[in-house]
């Protein structure tokens, strides 16, 4: 991990920690979400900012877009609660240290923030992507970040089973949040037997068969789809999985690299997330900064399916893995720059 800059602050107005790392803008300005999220510590927030903003200069750069990498976090430490009065303040505390940067990084939702909150970063600076649609942004980027998974998911399904007909095949879905709900129904209407999961009990309904977090990973399936928070897949864990086939929108879901390797030698495919997650980011730059219309955006979605196809065929041509392959598309891109 190489970044640019980091910037670490306690917000004048909320007292949180507020950080903003910079990986890459080596293919232009950093962009990536704002995580707001509860850690032991706000040091174990920064290395999730530095995890999190190098997985963005991967995932712009796989998709062709001209963005570097970023990411930032409001990090909640034990015993500090989240009043709706901290939050907006914590949010005009992080709007103000993006707007510190002068053009180069652009924040947008994620896990803990959506467009309301885009809304109130936005009175403290422009660079911020999906504003509410009421206020001229294009809302949520769940919808399109499931579209781009689940296409990754047939690409996937063709690849490991010779056909992407999801028809009969147990799917296993860990993490109920906004993309993984979308993406459960999506996949139980393309005939799949779905299994969910979630941290929160509350989100267990009739519609899917229920499995706890503990035990979705080892839950027997045909493909397996992490879709909450990241570092779900570990060395220990490698041989107790089950599904042949792994691909979510969750970032980071490797605990290090060498877990590519243990997966492929367990004949387990796994789709890297930094190609199937970036049907968000891809659907909302070209329509908030190329200014392309809703279809021609979603086709640009669909169209990383055939991106995960030729790294699925290229990783079995030359005998490494699929997170080698991918990494190579993000090299080519990042040396191309230069
Ligand atoms: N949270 C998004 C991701 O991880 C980042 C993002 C979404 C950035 C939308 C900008 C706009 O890909």
């Amino acid at each position: 991990m190489e970044h640019e800059e980091v910037r670490i602050r306690r917000g004048r107005r909320s007292g949180l920690t507020l950080i903003i790392a910079i990986h890459s803008r080596a293919l232009g300005p950093a962009a990536g979400g704002i995580r707001l999220r509860r850690y032991p510590d706000w040091r174990d927030g920064l290395t999730d900012a530095l995890r999190l903003s190098e997985a963005m200069t991967a995932k712009n750069a796989a998709a062709g877009l001209g963005f570097g990498g970023g990411k930032s976090v409001i990090a909640l430490e034990p015993g500090t609660e989240l009043t709706p009065a901290r939050r907006e303040a914590a949010l005009l505390d992080l709007g103000e240290l993006i707007e510190s940067f002068d053009g180069s990084y652009f924040g947008g939702p994620d896990v803990g923030t959506g467009p309301d909150d885009m809304a109130v970063v936005h009175r403290e600076t422009p660079r911020v992507f999906c504003l509410p649609e009421s206020s001229g942004g294009v809302g949520s980027s769940s919808a399109p970040t499931a579209l781009g998974v689940f296409e990754s998911l047939l690409a996937g399904a063709a690849h490991v089973f010779g056909s992407d007909s999801l028809r009969g095949r147990t799917v296993v879905i860990s993490g109920l949040g906004s993309v993984g709900g979308l993406l459960a129904r999506q996949v139980a209407d393309a005939g799949a037997r779905v299994v969910v999961s979630d941290v929160d009990e509350s989100k267990r309904t009739a519609d899917h068969e229920w499995v706890t977090p503990e035990k979705a990973l080892r839950t027997p399936a045909d493909i397996l789809v992490p879709a909450a928070v990241g570092g779900v897949l570990t060395p220990e864990l490698v041989p107790e999985l089950s599904a042949p086939l792994i691909v979510g929108p969750a970032n980071n879901q490797l605990t290090g690299d060498a877990v590519a390797g243990e997966l492929a030698a367990r004949g387990i495919v796994w789709i890297p997330d930094f190609v199937a997650s970036a049907g968000g980011v891809v659907y909302v730059l070209l329509r908030e900064v190329e200014g392309l219309g809703h279809e021609d955006a979603l086709d640009r979605v669909r169209a990383i399916g055939v991106t995960v196809s030729r790294v699925l065929d290229t990783a079995s041509a030359n005998g490494t893995t699929p997170l080698r392959e991918a990494q190579s598309l993000v090299d080519a891109r990042l040396i191309s720059a230069r």
